[in-house]
């Protein structure tokens, strides 16, 4: 698919000095405007509090954008995109404090053929949105804008809901783009293609096939210097609420009517409606914390030890999760999903065990057979897809072991898949809402988790090792692919 070229705009980052800022969102743009996917005519206003000129602005970006870009940073290129780049220095309190930047817009704009539309990017903390929702409202800055801004959206249902009618003061929900990063990986999007461009695997994609869906979002890294915002969100908060609940739903839901952002979000929603509350079973539910432990030969620290962590948190830096989807597709079949900080690895993959064959000749023959057949997504790292199943080991007796056959995108394709980040800002641009939440679907995964959002103790598993030991139990009688 050729992507489109935008419409003239002006971009305008909230918190334009910040960490998201420098490492994702400028040198995404930086990306689009190499591959000639930004439009013909635009501006990137930077606005924070920090005072600095448009020349230090641009320095402070080439830098960001050098050592985060995905293509390096080329100088000419980087000459011609900076003159798009433009800062002011400002904040969103008292009331009117936005006045100067909606004058200096007019300016922008004015220099921009077809000017004056308009994308606001929050890279600023959430408790900012409403703020800075209601300050582009008395501007008169919401009228046509779109705002855009990236989860956590609340900290439980209440919240959630408190945010979205505080938002629709103001936007309506067409102007409002919730990222949820996950949603921009090649890998995810391709879940959809794998299910509905292929005849051979929807006949199979249901409970009469399918005897377990794993979905694992695993990772090596500790909380990296991010103790408060962690000790208030843990697992459940930071992945499951949102991230797994998006694997989930691009792998469980039904076909939407069209192709279009409206049926396939109708179909996550409805999807979502049909997975029951998590229950607080031992059986469906294990939560853990990760003491210090050796992760890839270094000793790294206990999540008690981190900076700004409380020395007897209760924080889950682990969750494995017995979920259920309750419709005439999936009934009966154990979702397991796993995400935790400090594993022994860092893979994000989504395992489809199918059932074995219905009369097994070999296990007569006192064979053992290797396992079910798998189909695995490997979202990230080494993007891809495989199928193992059984196979007759070569030599004169009979022996079964398991092969696979694998896709790996960027052997097939020569070529990387792009930052997420650069196809979630080109679909703001072009006004696709395709890969991002509404407030609905929002509303309904923070109903899933609610139950279990309050805080038990944990139990402690090594950092560098697979979590709890009881996590095993939740995948039995299957073992966690990813091990
Ligand atoms: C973020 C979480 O949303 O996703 C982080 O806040 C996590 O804690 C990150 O590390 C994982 O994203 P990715 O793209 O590296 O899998």
């Amino acid at each position: 698919m050729t992507l489109k070229v935008p419409d003239n705009q002006t971009i305008v980052i909230f918190g334009a000095t910040g960490d998201l800022t420098g490492r994702k969102l400028l040198p995404a743009l930086y990306n689009l405007f190499v591959q000639s996917l930004l439009p013909q005519d635009f501006a990137v206003v930077g606005y924070s509090r920090t005072e600095m000129s448009t020349d230090e602005f641009r320095e402070h970006q080439a830098a960001n954008v050098a050592k985060y870009s995905r293509t390096g940073l080329d100088p000419e290129a980087w000459e011609r995109f900076a003159a798009h780049l433009d800062y002011m220095a400002g904040g969103f309190e008292p009331e009117a404090a936005m006045h100067p930047l909606a004058q200096h817009l007019e300016e922008v704009d004015a220099a921009i053929r077809g000017g004056g539309r308009r994308m606001f990017y929050c890279a600023v903390p959430p408790s900012l949105f409403p703020k800075i929702a209601t300050r582009l409202g008395e501007e008169g800055l919401n009228l046509g804008g779109r705002i855009v801004m990236e989860k956590p959206f609340g900290f439980d249902l209440a919240s959630a809901r408190e945010l979205n009618r505080q938002l629709h003061e103001v936007f309506d929900e067409n102007q409002i783009y919730r990222i949820d990063h996950y949603l921009g990986k090649e890998t995810v999007q391709n879940i959809l293609v794998l299910r509905f461009a292929n005849g051979m695997f929807e006949p199979i994609w249901n409970r009469r096939y399918v005897k377990q869906v794993q979905i694992d979002v695993a990772e090596e890294l500790g909380i990296e210097g991010r103790g408060k915002f962690y000790e208030e969100a843990g697992a459940m908060r930071d992945i499951v609420q949102n991230h797994v609940m998006q694997l989930l739903a691009f792998v469980t839901m039904e076909p939407p009517a069209r192709f279009d952002a409206e049926s396939i979000r109708d179909e996550k929603v409805k999807l979502l409606r049909s997975v029951p509350p998590v229950r607080r079973r031992e059986r469906d539910l294990v939560r853990g914390q990760y003491v210090a432990g050796v992760v890839r030969g270094v000793l790294v620290p206990g999540y008690r030890e981190e900076i700004d962590v409380d020395p007897e948190s209760i924080t889950e830096t682990f969750v494995a999760i017995r979920l259920r989807v309750e419709n005439w597709r999936w009934a009966g079949v154990p979702i397991v999903v796993r995400t935790g900080k400090r594993l022994a690895r860092s893979a994000t993959q989504i395992t489809i065990s199918f059932a074995a064959a219905p009369h097994l000749l070999f296990e007569e023959s006192g064979l053992d057979l290797p396992g079910p057949n798998n189909l695995c997504i490997r979202v990230q790292p080494n993007e891809g897809i495989s199928l193992s199943f059984d196979a007759k080991e070569p030599g004169p007796e009979m022996r079964i072991g398991q092969v696979q056959m694998d896709f790996e995108y960027e052997k097939s394709f020569m070529t990387k898949p792009a930052e997420a980040y650069e196809r979630l800002l080109h679909d703001v641009m072009v006004e696709d809402h395709t890969l991002f939440m509404r407030a609905d679907e929002i509303e309904r995964a923070w109903e899933i988790v609610e139950p279990v959002l309050e805080r038990l103790p944990p139990d402690p598993y090594f950092a560098g090792s697979w979590g709890p030991e009881r996590a095993k139990e939740l995948v039995s009688p299957y073992q966690w692919h990813l091990r």
